[in-house]
């Protein structure tokens, strides 16, 4: 079943968005480098649309270095758009890059006058706070409490005429690219309760097996991957390593567990999800996916049928 959520705050966060864009004149999106695409916010880019966009690609040590090159060159490819990669516990010299990067983006902008207004977003468990710290570690002042500022926002200075306005993490209302649900929950992006491990695990290592059979079969013992799907691939490592319930039947939750454990710690390595013609594939079937649904919606509304039951079709 698709991964849907129910994010709280989600509104305000908007608003406060929404209220600050007037005043920005570059807008930071953080992504995490292991799912670049379905780490970026659909809502933030109607939100921003037009802005000067730097993308940051988070989690650099956990990717795989040769698909946040392709990722890097796609965003730098974008029209008002530029890409770093990063990894925000460690980020020596980040706001120096950072800081580099916006002025490139919006080069009538800087000294006291007309200081450059740098937004960050990001969706929950990207790295914002982790980058942030470091940033404020670094040298940067906080700004803390100051009429304009909302309770939603930080500002921060990033160079005597550069201030970063800090946003709260925010999910979008719903998901439209299935795909995008699973790596989103595998990663730790979305809260436990709204997902099933053994199911995720089970798209994680259908989507992992494509270009990391090799580092999957080494870190589990595992023999030939030739035609290994996911639930193969989860049933060999409950054989492996979830231990055997009653009856000798699989432990698959506590492989899913396993699973997704050994990905977020990067004990498979580095390793990307998507690649930038990928994700536009899932896109374009989500989005067909997404009208068809409307669609039928709207038929129902207008034959006055009742509407079913949240858990059937929507
Ligand atoms: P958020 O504010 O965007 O919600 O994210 P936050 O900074 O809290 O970071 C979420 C987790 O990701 C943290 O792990 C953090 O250490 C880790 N993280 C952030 N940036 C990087 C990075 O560049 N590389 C790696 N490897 N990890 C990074 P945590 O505190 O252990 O939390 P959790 O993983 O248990 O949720």
């Amino acid at each position: 079943m698709p991964i849907q959520w129910f994010p709280g705050h989600m509104h305000s966060t908007k608003k406060a968005i929404a209220e600050r864009m007037p005043d920005i004149d570059v807008v930071i999106e953080m992504l995490d480098a292991r799912v670049p695409g379905s780490s970026a916010n659909p809502l933030l880019a109607e939100l921003t649309a037009g802005k000067p966009a730097l993308k940051l690609l988070n989690k650099q040590d956990l990717a795989d270095p040769e698909w946040t090159s392709a990722w890097l060159a796609h965003y730098n490819g974008l029209p008002g758009t530029r890409a770093i990669a990063l990894d925000a516990s460690g980020a020596p010299g980040a706001a120096r890059q950072l800081v580099a990067a916006c002025r490139e983006l919006a080069p009538l902008r800087g000294g006291m006058v007309k200081p450059l207004r740098v937004m960050i977003c990001g969706i929950p468990n990207v790295g914002k706070s982790t980058l942030i710290n470091t940033l404020v570690g670094q040298r940067m002042a906080k700004t803390g409490d100051e009429p304009g500022i909302t309770k939603d926002e930080q500002k921060i200075a990033l160079a005597s005429d550069c201030y970063l306005f800090d946003t709260p993490g925010m999910m979008w209302p719903r998901i439209t690219v299935e795909q995008s649900g699973y790596l989103l929950a595998a990663s730790g992006s979305i809260g436990r309760n709204a997902y099933d491990e053994e199911e995720v695990a089970l798209e994680l290592l259908a989507h992992a097996r494509l270009r990391y059979a090799d580092r999957l079969q080494v870190r589990y013992k595992l023999g030939d991957l030739h035609g290994a799907t996911g639930e193969t691939l989860l049933a060999d490592i409950a054989r492996k390593r979830g231990g055997l319930l009653g009856g000798g039947r699989l432990n698959l939750q506590k492989a899913g567990e396993i699973t997704l454990t050994d990905f977020r710690s990067g004990a498979w390595g580095r390793i990307t999800l998507e690649t930038p013609a990928e994700f536009a594939a899932w896109c374009s079937e989500g989005q067909t996916r997404e009208a068809a649904r409307v669609a039928r919606k709207a038929a129902l509304l207008a034959s006055g049928k009742p509407r079913p039951q949240r858990g059937g079709e929507a």
